[in-house]
Formats: structure tokens, sequence, C-alpha cells
């Protein structure tokens, strides 16, 4: 949907996880826009994800919170930018659960602030803007043992989480109904990779077993998600800003459904050869603990359309996506050490008790 000319592109939350990852694509493949990376460097957010770009001269760095209405009028006033790609986020659902109202500040009102912002910016001439909103599959809510996730699925969000981003969602989709506002949703499911905070289930795992901590399985394990290496999706995010139509939404996806437990077998299987363990070792970590509330069973996604129409499929299988992700955790010891200090500790100890 956007034209390839000179663009200043505001990414937020773009020292997170995924955001690191599109910051680097963008920044290393468009020399002729400006990247602005947006980021309050919460726990989530890390500059350590940013070392190789950040002398790039068509990179700016700037530390805020999109939760500040003045901060984030005055970021638009002085740069004009022509669009936004969003995914500064309270991403954890565990967290959600203990701290729903943080989810809701930036989640949501940090969202409407960002919107108010670019409406207030362009609203006489939205021409080739775009307002580009990174969301999550798990607004659908759960589903059952078969079907898939469609981008007309109705929402129905479960935890404090998906019910934030959701909300986000429908404040996106009214400003382009009520405003004419450009904008394009994505709905991904768990991406996993390189640089993920070891809160969420891959990395927490890799780094325990690396310490040779429990593994804590929640519930029976008999939850399915679908999994989707980062870069993967960054690509697709490249693809749905410059190809997407306007005010659509796309689905993304893996074709790769995994049942929590199964998918924790096979990382003690290749974290067992990787260590030189005694074939074994590893699955014998796993304690299964008391169930996560409003646990959604399953989560799978049809990605059919983006591949129909933009032409896009996950091109890093599991294994090899597992392999490189556990390889990158082994070999960057000191970040894991940087972000599981502090305040860490204390969240793990007060989740997992
Ligand atoms: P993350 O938690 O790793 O990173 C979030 C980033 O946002 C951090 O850098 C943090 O510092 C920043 N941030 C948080 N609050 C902020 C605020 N008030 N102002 C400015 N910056 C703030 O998250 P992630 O996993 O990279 O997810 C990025 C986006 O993608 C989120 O919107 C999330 O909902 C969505 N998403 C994530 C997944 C997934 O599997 N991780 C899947 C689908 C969609
Ligand atoms: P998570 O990585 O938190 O992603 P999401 O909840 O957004 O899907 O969790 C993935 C799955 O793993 C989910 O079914 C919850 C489960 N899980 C555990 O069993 N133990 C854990 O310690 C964590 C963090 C997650």
């Amino acid at each position: 949907m956007m034209n390839e000319v000179d663009l200043k592109i505001l990414i937020t939350g773009g020292a997170g996880f995924i955001g690191s990852h599109v910051v680097k694509l963008f920044v290393e493949k468009y020399s002729n826009y400006h990247i602005f990376n947006l980021d309050a460097l919460t726990y989530a957010g890390n500059l350590e994800n940013l070392k190789d770009i950040e002398n790039k001269p068509n990179y700016t760095f700037i530390k805020g919170d999109i939760t500040n209405e003045t901060f984030v009028n005055e970021l638009f006033n002085e740069h004009k930018f022509d669009s936004i790609i969003h995914l500064a986020a309270e991403s954890h659902v565990d967290r959600s659960i203990k701290d729903p109202l943080a989810f809701v500040k930036t989640n949501v009102i940090g969202t409407m602030i960002l919107l108010n912002a670019f409406k207030n910016t362009w609203n006489d001439n939205f021409s080739n803007k775009l307002f580009y909103h990174i969301s999550t599959d798990e607004v659908y809510g759960t589903l059952g043992e078969t079907g898939l996730f469609t981008e007309t699925t109705s929402y129905n969000p479960n935890s404090p989480y998906s019910a934030s981003k959701a909300s986000s969602d429908h404040f996106v989709r009214a400003y382009g109904e009520t405003y004419g506002m450009p904008y394009i949703i994505t709905n991904c499911s768990n991406n996993y990779g390189q640089n993920q905070f070891p809160e969420k289930l891959i990395p927490l795992f890799i780094n325990n077993i690396i310490n040779n901590k429990p593994l804590p399985v929640y519930g029976d394990g008999n939850y399915t998600r679908d999994w989707l290496y980062v870069k993967d999706h960054a690509v697709a995010i490249d693809l749905v800003f410059h190809k997407g139509k306007n005010h659509e939404t796309y689905n993304i996806g893996g074709f790769n459904e995994w049942k929590n437990i199964d998918l924790v077998k096979l990382l003690c299987q290749q974290m067992d050869e990787k260590l030189n363990r005694i074939i074994g070792a590893s699955e014998k970590l796993i304690t299964y603990v008391k169930d996560r509330p409003g646990h959604d069973l399953r989560y799978a996604i049809d990605a059919s359309k983006i591949n129909r129409e933009l032409g896009w499929e996950p091109s890093v299988t599991f294994e090899e996506g597992l392999n490189k992700t556990i390889d990158w955790y082994s070999s960057n010891e000191e970040w894991l050490n940087s972000v599981t200090s502090g305040d860490y500790q204390l969240y793990y100890e007060k989740q997992y008790n």
C-alpha cells in the first residue's frame, strides 16, 4: 500500500523482540527511509538487540513512552511521520493476569494516543500514509480441537492481554471508518527466535534447561499453539506494509501447530544433543504446575489470505528455527544474564513460587 518514496517511518516497540527484527530489516533494506524507533525500554526492551544498526545514518532511537500524550504529540509535530508500524505493547499473558491495568494503559491508551497524533498530523491529506497495527491471534479467543482462525472469526478475547489487544484493534478500525484513516492490522500467531525475553515458553525453557532448572508446564501440557520464526514475521510485516490493502486485516501463522508438551519434549531432545547430555536428561526437568487461569486451549491460524494475495509463506522450518534459537541463547549468555538479573528474579519467584 505504501509507495517506496523517501518515508519517515515511526516503529514503536522497536527495542523489543519482534520490533528489533523489524527495525533491523527496514534500516538495512531501505536506505531511502528514515526509521525512528520509539521505545520506553521497559523490562522487555533492550538496546543490545539493535547493536548492528545503531550507527546507521537512516536510524534514530528515541526513548519515550507512548502513554505520554504531550511527548507523543510533540514528536509528531517535530517529525511528521508518514507511517507508523506499531508494535509497542505489554505482551505477556501471565503479567496481564497479575496487572491488567498496565496492559490497558500501554496497549489501549498508548495506541489511542498514537492514533490521535497520526490523525491530527495528516487529517487533511492521508495520501501515501499508513497506520500499521501489529496484533495477535489471541484476540479470537480459543479454538476447540479442530478449526482455524480466519480474518472473519469473531473476536472473543479471554485474557486481559488479548482483551487489551482486541480493544486496540477495534480502535484502529474505528479510526479508519470514522476519520478515513488508512490502516492495516495483522494478527500473528506465537513467535519464537533470538532476542525474545525469557518469560515466554521457548526462551524460558531453553534458559532453564541450560541452568538445570525445572520446566514448569502449565496444567496437563495439552494446550496447542502455532509457532512462527520471528524473521518470517518480520518479512511478512515488510510485505504487508508495502503491498497490503488499505483497511484490510491479514492473519499470519506458521502452519506449525504443537501441543506444549510435545514441543517441550522436542526442545529437551535437541538440547540434550547440543549440551552432550544423556538422552532424556532434560525431560526429567519437566514439572507440571498449576494451570494459567483462563488458559486458551488452542490457537491455529489460517494464513491463506496473505499467502494468496501477497505471496507470503514461512521460509524457516520449525526444526531449523528451533536449532538456530537454541544456538543463539547458548552463545549469548551475557545477554541472558543481563536480562535475567534484577527484576526478572522477583517476577520469576512470584510467578513460579
Ligand atoms: P516485547 O514485550 O518483546 O516488546 C515490547 C516492546 O515495547 C519493548 O521494547 C518495550 O520496551 C516496548 N514498550 C512497552 N510499553 C511501552 C510504552 N508504554 N511506550 C513505548 N514502548 C513500550 O513484545 P513482542 O513479543 O516483541 O511483541 C511486539 C508486538 O507484537 C506486540 O504488539 C504484541 O502484542 C505483538 N505480537 C506478539 C507475538 C509474540 O509471539 N511475541 C505474537 C503476535 C503479536
Ligand atoms: P507463552 O509463551 O506465554 O505465549 P502465549 O500465552 O501468548 O501463547 O505460552 C505459550 C504456551 O506455553 C501457553 O499455552 C502457556 C504455556 N506455558 C507453560 O506451560 N509454562 C510456562 O512457564 C509458560 C511461560 C507458558
